[in-house]
């Protein structure tokens, strides 16, 4: 064990989770890759959990922050304008879709997620919520309730009553064969059930639901399943919240907020991970009526500060001007579609799934079929050993899922994608000896 090891264990408690039998401290970065203090380098296929979006050392972040800094201003708190906040809450709002809306700043995903639910449940007056199994919408009190991921669920505590829906669990087996169609019906019917017979619908202030699942491991509904859902909320007048943490920004490739492929104007999307491409900002935009509907005074001290907001926006310029998400698209579609090709003479690869630099790949045991964790965490330490930095995740642990920067090159998907190949080759021969 390395002294930065055992002196992390000895002063960080137990559940904050490292990667690899011999965690490694990341020292520097350039683009897409990264050197560990041992000197060794990688290609970065996780990206911090998707939160350095545009990769490492981006001038444009740093010398918009390094203005920022010279100015002796870090911090000024809400009591004052900021305005860099209010530069991105107009670029937000208006890329946002959401009619007339307003933008809330905060540090984290969590308490982006907080904000959104507290603005839906006193706009309805409401203290029942919706939430999809599988899901993970942060650490604070109420993000815990809706997050029906059992093992990132650190207590059982309920600040409002929280309903789980089916449409991200597919693989049980009264679903497994249904078609799209037959499945979003099920699912739809299933919550027409649940708002007769368990929960009044005006008790409930909103469903919170991430397009594509994070940490249960890019798990994804059919597309047009929250469309169908949301026909049956609109009509008893229930909010939508997207949780876009880790689907915003263009990563899926095909849309720039995850919840578009759906058809679905939410009345609410929070954010967080990459907005600032690695300094601490979330938020919530949604309706200006509903945002401003939050009872009592407000500031969240951080959140918008003049550093991260800076950080921001040189981000979201960045993302937008250089189409990053069509670069999703084509980046993401080389290891998707070599992923797949690949899978089929591999014993140990259960499912391949993706969207755009969203991917992951499911590890199951090829005796039993079951999801297996140990091959997963084989597979991390061989992917580590090839120079390639994977992330894990999935209901079962069982899951490698990766999402690099968004400004990974094609030449660089191919990279990764021979490395992950020549990784899982290995795992799976073990299995198979
Ligand atoms: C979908 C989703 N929502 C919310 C969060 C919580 O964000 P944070 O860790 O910034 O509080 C995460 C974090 O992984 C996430 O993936």
């Amino acid at each position: 064990m390395s002294d930065l090891y055992a002196r992390h264990r000895a002063v960080i408690p137990q559940w904050v989770a490292t990667n690899y039998s011999e965690p490694i401290e990341i020292v520097s970065g350039k683009g897409c890759h990264v050197t560990d203090g041992q000197g060794n380098s990688y290609l970065d296929f996780f990206a911090g959990i998707l939160t350095n979006m545009l990769g490492y050392d981006v001038a444009e972040v740093r010398e918009a922050v390094e203005r920022q800094i010279a100015s002796g201003v870090y911090h000024t708190s809400t009591l004052y304008l900021i305005r860099s906040q209010v530069e991105l809450a107009e670029k937000i709002a208006a890329i946002s879709g959401i009619p007339d809306a307003k933008v809330f700043f905060t540090n984290s995903g969590s308490e982006a997620n907080e904000a959104a639910l507290a603005a839906a449940l006193s706009a309805r007056k409401a203290n029942q919520v919706l939430a999809m199994r599988n899901s993970y919408h942060g650490r604070t009190f109420g993000t815990v309730a809706v997050t029906g991921n059992a093992s990132w669920k650190a207590s059982s505590n309920d600040p409002f009553g929280t309903h789980y829906l089916h449409g991200t669990d597919r693989q049980l087996p009264a679903y497994r064969d249904l078609s799209d169609a037959a499945y979003i019906d099920a699912c739809v019917e299933d919550l027409r059930a649940l708002l007769t017979a368990a929960v009044h619908p005006a008790d409930v202030g909103a469903l919170i639901a991430e397009p594509i699942q994070g940490v249960g491991g890019f798990t994804m509904a059919p597309d047009g399943l929250f469309s169908a859902y949301k026909e049956v909320l609109d009509s008893h007048g229930i909010l939508f919240i997207s949780d876009e943490v880790q689907t915003g920004w263009g990563r899926t490739g095909e849309t720039f907020w995850g919840i578009q492929a759906h058809g679905v104007t939410p009345d609410f999307m929070t954010f967080a991970k990459g907005l600032a491409n690695g300094f601490a900002i979330g938020g919530v935009v949604g309706r200006g009526d509903l945002l401003d509907g939050i009872r009592g005074n407000g500031i969240s001290t951080f959140g918008g500060n003049p550093i991260a907001t800076t950080a921001a926006n040189a981000t979201l310029d960045y993302v937008l001007s250089h189409d990053l998400r069509r670069n999703a698209a084509a980046c993401g579609d080389i290891v998707i579609s070599g992923l797949k090709g690949a899978a089929n003479d591999l014993a140990i690869v259960a499912d391949v799934r993706g969207k755009g630099l969203m991917f992951a790949v499911d590890l199951a045991d090829p005796a039993t079929g079951k999801p297996s964790p140990a091959l997963a965490a084989r597979a991390m330490e061989e992917t580590k050993a090839r120079g390639l930095l994977v992330g894990k995740g999935g209901l079962y642990g069982a899951t490698l899922r990766m999402a690099p920067p968004l400004t990974l090159s094609e030449a660089e998907a191919r990279e990764g994608l021979a490395l992950l190949l020549d990784a899982l080759r290995a795992v799976d021969a073990r299995a198979a000896a």
